[in-house]
């Protein structure tokens, strides 16, 4: 299994040493529901703001959309007889709440609960602790059409959805993450619009990420009324940020950019307020009049577990200077001049540098607001994988989870009370505006027949999982 063309080769891997993980690590994969079901009109499921906006000209490559994805919503069996062969701890999968509420208010759909009970029932038959996410992006399209996240009833409504989810799965399902990846559904979702609901207001991004946390609040509310012994936490994405140089100004781009990528989570998820330098880089985008008293009291309702998915670093620069760099994104409401570097080093098919030391700094960093355990909800990497004779080496995906297992043990080393480790994604799937164009799967999916194929990382991954750790 080894590619000398590879910035990875996995020659180098063998000479690293063995490692082991604490007893009881809980080695895992994860999903999205829109990204593997399919079945979007099947059962009673009715449009979600992905559904709209995959079916919008012009807004996911090729015109790409979940409509039919890798159809694990009839292939649950045979998917979980993977996961088992895997030997996967635990599962990670989110709930679509078009299929269980469709329109996301009024009454259950029992056909749409009926799919996530088999699921959890097949996963339980099988010794697979199921990890369940209750928001992974697809907000139904009618609650959009009420306002989306920038409107405060939303929150409610994602507190009422829980309740009926959990009246339903309560009493099988241990492990509950509220949200995925809020910064995505506010900014990209809401700021640069190239996720749905596709829209572009710096304002409306601001205010969708408070409602949703302030949602993220009330469902863990709705959770412990449920099911006191559930252990519930949040998901959320964060990246070091680097300034480019030591002058002030890109030091100080370093701090608007982070400020908006991690803190404005962390802060009031953990600590019940927002960062005062934060709301003072927005002051032209908002006055934050969204707020209401008791909000950040709510947000900070004391949580069991933080997870975070980890994928790349940003390094930055101020608006003007010497750096060269390209200038940011529009996701960065008021901070749109600071100019993002690249550092030629290797990236991945998403263009993301890898930078397996940024997982150790981020969840160190975590640890520092928190003493609550930690799990790495997601990690992994997009490359271009070819079939030859019915087999996938993926050497490179391979290389870069050893890489970042590698860093995990050091966080473990360094004191962080990490529990485990999900790998994104189990299968190929429907990435987003990208549609199937980019592959994070540790299993290959041939869209057309549907076959499935375990790479090379998976098989990799198995041995991982029965070692509890690294060979050396
Ligand atoms: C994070 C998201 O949670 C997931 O849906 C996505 O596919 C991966 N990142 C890769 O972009």
């Amino acid at each position: 299994m080894s590619n000398p063309a590879s910035p990875f080769a996995v020659d180098v891997l063998d000479e690293r040493p063995g490692l082991t993980f604490p007893p009881g690590f809980l080695w895992g994969a994860a999903t999205a529901a829109y990204q593997i079901e399919g079945a979007a009109a099947v059962d009673g499921r009715t449009p979600s703001i992905w559904d709209t906006f995959s079916h919008t000209d012009g807004r996911v490559l090729a015109g790409h959309t979940g409509d039919v994805a890798c159809d694990h919503y009839h292939r649950l069996g045979e998917d979980v007889a993977l996961m088992a062969e895997l030997g996967l701890k635990s599962y990670r999968f989110s709930v679509s709440w078009s299929r269980v509420q469709p329109g996301g208010t009024g009454a259950a759909n029992p056909r749409g609960l009926d799919f996530y009970r088999r699921l959890v029932d097949e996963l339980l038959a099988n010794g697979i602790e199921p990890w369940l996410t209750l928001y992974h992006w697809d907000l139904p399209q009618p609650l959009e059409d009420a306002g989306g996240w920038p409107a405060r009833d939303t929150a409610a409504r994602f507190a009422d959805y829980t309740t009926l989810v959990a009246d339903a799965l309560g009493d099988r399902v241990r492990y509950w993450t509220t949200l995925n990846e809020p910064w995505c559904s506010a900014f990209l979702g809401y700021g640069s619009g190239v996720h749905a609901p596709g829209r572009t207001a710096g304002a409306d991004a601001v205010r969708a990420g408070h409602h949703l946390m302030l949602g993220h609040g009330l469902s863990v509310q709705a959770l412990r009324a449920a099911r006191p012994t559930a252990e519930v936490g949040v998901t959320v994405n964060l990246y070091p940020v680097d300034p480019a140089s030591d002058t002030p100004a890109d030091v100080d781009a370093a701090r608007r950019i982070d400020g908006l990528a991690n803190r404005f989570f962390l802060d009031p998820l953990l600590r019940g307020s927002y960062p005062e330098d934060l709301v003072a880089d927005l002051s032209a985008v908002t006055d934050f009049d969204h707020v209401q008293d008791g909000d950040l009291a709510t947000i900070s309702t004391p949580l069991d577990l933080v997870g975070v998915n980890y994928y790349s670093r940003h390094v930055v620069a101020a608006p003007t200077g010497s750096v060269e760099a390209e200038p940011a994104p529009s996701c960065w409401p008021g901070s749109e001049d600071v100019r993002f570097v690249t550092r030629g080093v290797p990236v991945t098919d998403m263009g993301w540098e890898i930078d397996a030391p940024g997982l150790v700094e981020t969840l160190r960093r975590v640890h520092d607001y928190t003493d609550l355990p930690l799990y790495v909800t997601e990690n992994g990497s997009a490359f271009v994988d070819t079939v030859v004779d019915g087999e996938v080496d993926d050497v490179d995906r391979l290389a870069f989870f050893d890489a970042h297992l590698r860093a995990a043990h050091e966080a473990i080393n360094a004191g962080v009370p990490l529990r485990g480790y999900f790998a994104w994604s189990l299968m190929d799937n429907f990435e987003w505006a990208w549609g199937y164009t980019k592959r994070f799967g540790m299993i290959h999916v041939d869209y057309d027949s549907q076959v499935r194929i375990p790479k090379s990382s998976a098989k990799w991954y198995a041995s991982v999982i029965r070692r509890n750790g690294l060979a050396a």
